[in-house]
C-alpha cells in the first residue's frame, strides 16, 4: 500500500485507487457537463428544470460538493451565484476538475480528502450536494453526520444516487446482465457493495434506513425525488446496467433533498 492511502479507511482506500483507474472514463461527460449552462442530473440527463433538485436562491451560498469528481455541480452552482467547494478522494479525478476550471475560467478551492471527515469548521455551509459521490461511495453512517456538522441550521442537504429498486434487481453491473425484473437480491441489511471483478465499494441504504439515519442526525426530509427515464431516452450510453425501458416503469435514481432544522 503507498503511503498516502495509509490511515484511510479501508473503503476509502480501496476507492481512492478504483476512481484513479475509472477517472478517464468521466473527462468527456464531465467536459460536456461544464459546458452546459443548464444543470442535468444522472445517467438520463434530466434537465434540472423538470427535477427542481437545485434552490432558487443560489446567490451567496457557500456550498460544499461532496465527491465532487470532475466539478460541473460546483460549476453549476458558481454560475448561479454560489460559492462552491469542492472535496474528492480522487487525485485523477480532482486533476480534471481543475483542467476544466482553467478551460471554463471558473475558480473554486478544491480539495482532496474523505467526504467522511471534511476539513471545515462546523456550520460553515449553507448547502451540501453530492451527485453519485460521498452518496454512493462513502458511508452514509459517517458522511451524513459530517454533512449535518458542516451544515448551518436550516442549510440544504441534495444528493443522488442509485435507486434502492434499482439496486435490489441487479446481481452484476455488467452489460450482459442489466436489471431484471425480478428482485436479486436482499433489501434487508442492504449497506456496502462490493460487485464481481472490481474493488470499489459502493453503499446503499434501503429507504426506511435512509430516513432514520437523516432525522437521527437533524435533517427534516423534504422531497424523494424518484428519477425516470425520459420518454426519448436511449439505450447505449455509458451506462449499461440498466435499459432505458427499464428505468421508464422504475426509478433508477433516486435524490433527495433535506434541511439541517434549527
Ligand atoms: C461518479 S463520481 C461523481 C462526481 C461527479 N458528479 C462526476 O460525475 O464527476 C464519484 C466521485 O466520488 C469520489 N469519492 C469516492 N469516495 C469518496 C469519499 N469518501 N470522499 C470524497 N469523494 C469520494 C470519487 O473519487 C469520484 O470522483
Amino acid at each position: 500500500m503507498s503511503d498516502d492511502l495509509r490511515g484511510l479507511p479501508g473503503h476509502v482506500a480501496a476507492n481512492r485507487e478504483a476512481w484513479d483507474r475509472y477517472a478517464t472514463r468521466y473527462v468527456e461527460p464531465g467536459h460536456r457537463a461544464w459546458a452546459s449552462d443548464e444543470p442535468y442530473w444522472g445517467i438520463w440527463g434530466v434537465r434540472d428544470s423538470e427535477l427542481h433538485l437545485l434552490p432558487d436562491d443560489l446567490e451567496g451560498k457557500s456550498a460544499i460538493e461532496l465527491g465532487c469528481g470532475a466539478g460541473y455541480v460546483s460549476a453549476w452552482l458558481a454560475r448561479r451565484g454560489a460559492r462552491p467547494v469542492g472535496i474528492d478522494n480522487s487525485p485523477a479525478q480532482l486533476e480534471s476538475a481543475r483542467r476544466f476550471q482553467r478551460e471554463f475560467g471558473i475558480e473554486f478551492p478544491l480539495h482532496l480528502g474523505n467526504a467522511e471527515a471534511c476539513p471545515f469548521p462546523d456550520a460553515s455551509f449553507d448547502l451540501a450536494i453530492s451527485e453519485y459521490g460521498a452518496s454512493l461511495w462513502a458511508d452514509p453512517y459517517a458522511w451524513v453526520p459530517e454533512a449535518a456538522r458542516l451544515l448551518r441550521p436550516g442549510g440544504r442537504l441534495i444528493f443522488l444516487t442509485i435507486g434502492v429498486i434499482l439496486q435490489l434487481c441487479m446481481e452484476e453491473r455488467e452489460a450482459d446482465d442489466p436489471a431484471k425484473t425480478i428482485l436479486r437480491r436482499p433489501l434487508f441489511g442492504m449497506h456496502r457493495t462490493i460487485w464481481p471483478d472490481d474493488t470499489a465499494v459502493e453503499f446503499h441504504l434501503p429507504h426506511g434506513e435512509w430516513i432514520r439515519l437523516l432525522r437521527e442526525h437533524g435533517f427534516e426530509i423534504e422531497r424523494l425525488v424518484e428519477i425516470q427515464a425520459p420518454a426519448d431516452a436511449v439505450d447505449g450510453t455509458r451506462y449499461t446496467h440498466v435499459t432505458a425501458d427499464w428505468a421508464r416503469q422504475w426509478p433508477s435514481e433516486e435524490a433527495w433533498i433535506a434541511r439541517k432544522a434549527g
